[in-house]
């Protein structure tokens, strides 16, 4: 898979510098713009000019040069940069990133760097396995840093170890696989969603209303945020609270979140149904508090309107997204819910078991979504915890929204 990131690349200075050039050379292929950053050592193994012809971009090398300074300064390049990749990082580059030693341009980049960093150590097998190597090892992955191997097999100095640097398309690969799922997938797109319960009045202290904690349409926003959209929630009465970046809108009956997501679905480009609303609301609303007067009480309730099915026959209508809720034959109610009401795709999950659905920490979702005419897909998103669950439904709604968009991302 092709993508447009920004790598900094920064070699240091061990045999192994040799394969940068056929790293730059396989980042490029994948669509990365590439901006190489070398140590003093690292010059000695193999020149700037390869890997400024490969990468299309000065190599830069010194912390205080000028020129370089000017075309973007450490911080501004750090910034730049959606990974940083150090292949070889010797095992003095390691000692230094572990101490927090910033004395030339690299060790500086990794200290000032807010984004994911990957390291592919390659040193002599002897040197790799002392402890004072694998405690820094230790320390860098615990600060987040992810390692590439190293490998186990002959090595340059003619010992046979563990300490060979990754192959190039090894490196490439893992960080392409790893940092796909993190790319903003939504940017430039607008995301409604509704999330929690409706409470239906009965009297001026009492209303009908369901289990519904909020919990899984706040990550659904969150994750939403996360991929690059701008989120608009309307959220049913619930305790939880969303990062700023969102607009919430509060609601509380099923009349009132119909208003609030109908006014605004058109103008958003995706809408998800995650809101447990009413199926039916009390015709009337007592204006006194209902006396225990009676033995039975009878309570008259009339069908609450479908957001959902008027959402997707709106004109100019979102990417309709909806939920369903279900106690038996999921798959079933699933489709022809996506069918009837007319969605794009449709997120089931079972209620009122042990684990998942309503006010848990946990879900699994099968989700369905129509392809072409007649075609039906369908994925399961197996149980774990609603904050990841989302990330995945996130990325799905992404995929089938825009295949293009997800490709180039
Ligand atoms: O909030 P949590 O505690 O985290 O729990 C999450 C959840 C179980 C509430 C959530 O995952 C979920 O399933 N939400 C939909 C619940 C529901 O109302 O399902 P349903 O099968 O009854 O409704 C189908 C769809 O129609 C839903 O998208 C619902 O939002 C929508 N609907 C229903 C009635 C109505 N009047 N208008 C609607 O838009």
């Amino acid at each position: 898979m092709t993508a447009n990131l920004n790598i900094l690349y920064g070699v240091s200075g061990g045999i192994a510098a040799y394969k940068s050039a056929e790293v730059v050379r396989l980042l490029r292929k994948r669509g990365a713009q590439v901006r190489v950053v070398m140590t003093e050592a690292a010059m000695q193994f193999i020149t700037p000019l390869t890997l400024q012809a490969l990468s299309g971009q000065p190599v830069l090398s010194q912390l205080l040069d000028a020129d370089s300074e000017h075309a973007m300064d450490h911080i501004r390049l750090a910034r730049w940069a959606d990974v940083i990749l150090i292949a070889p990082a010797t095992a003095d580059f390691i000692a230094k990133c572990r101490h927090g030693l910033a004395d030339d341009l690299l060790s500086t980049l990794y200290l000032a760097a807010t984004c994911p960093v990957y390291i592919a150590p390659a040193m002599n097998q002897a040197m790799w396995s002392k402890p004072v190597v694998q405690d820094s090892i230790q320390t860098l992955r615990a600060h987040g840093v992810q390692m590439i191997g190293p490998e186990a097999g002959e090595q340059a100095c003619g010992e046979v170890g563990l300490g060979r640097m990754s192959e190039p398309s090894a490196l490439v690969d893992q960080i392409y696989a790893e940092c796909i799922d993190q790319l903003p997938c939504l940017q430039g797109l607008s995301v409604l969603i509704s999330a929690g319960p409706t409470r239906e009045p009965l009297d001026p202290v009492r209303y009908l209303s369901n289990r519904s904690s909020g919990k899984m349409g706040y990550a659904l926003a969150k994750a939403a945020l996360a991929a690059g959209a701008k989120v608009t929630l309307i959220s049913g009465p619930v305790t939880l609270s969303a990062p700023v970046e969102i607009e919430r809108i509060s609601v509380e009956t099923a009349a009132e979140m119909y208003d609030a997501v109908l006014a605004r679905a058109s103008s958003h480009s995706i809408y998800i149904g995650a809101a447990a609303v009413a199926d039916y609301s009390p015709v009337t609303m007592a204006s006194c508090k209902i006396k225990k007067n009676e033995q039975t009480l009878t309570l008259v309730l009339q069908k609450t309107r479908d957001i959902l099915a008027d959402v997707a026959a709106l004109p100019s209508r979102p990417f309709t997204v909806g939920f369903a809720a279900e106690t038996h034959a999921l798959e079933d109610y699933a489709s022809a819910k996506l069918i009837e009401k007319n969605l794009d795709m449709i997120a089931a999950n079972w209620v009122g078991q042990a684990q998942g659905g309503f006010d848990s920490e946990l879900n699994a979702l099968h989700v369905l979504w129509r392809e072409g005419s007649n075609g039906i897909c369908q994925k399961q998103l197996p149980m774990t915890n609603k904050s990841l669950l989302a990330q995945h439904l996130i990325r799905l709604i992404a995929d089938v929204f825009n295949p293009q968009l997800t490709a180039n991302t």
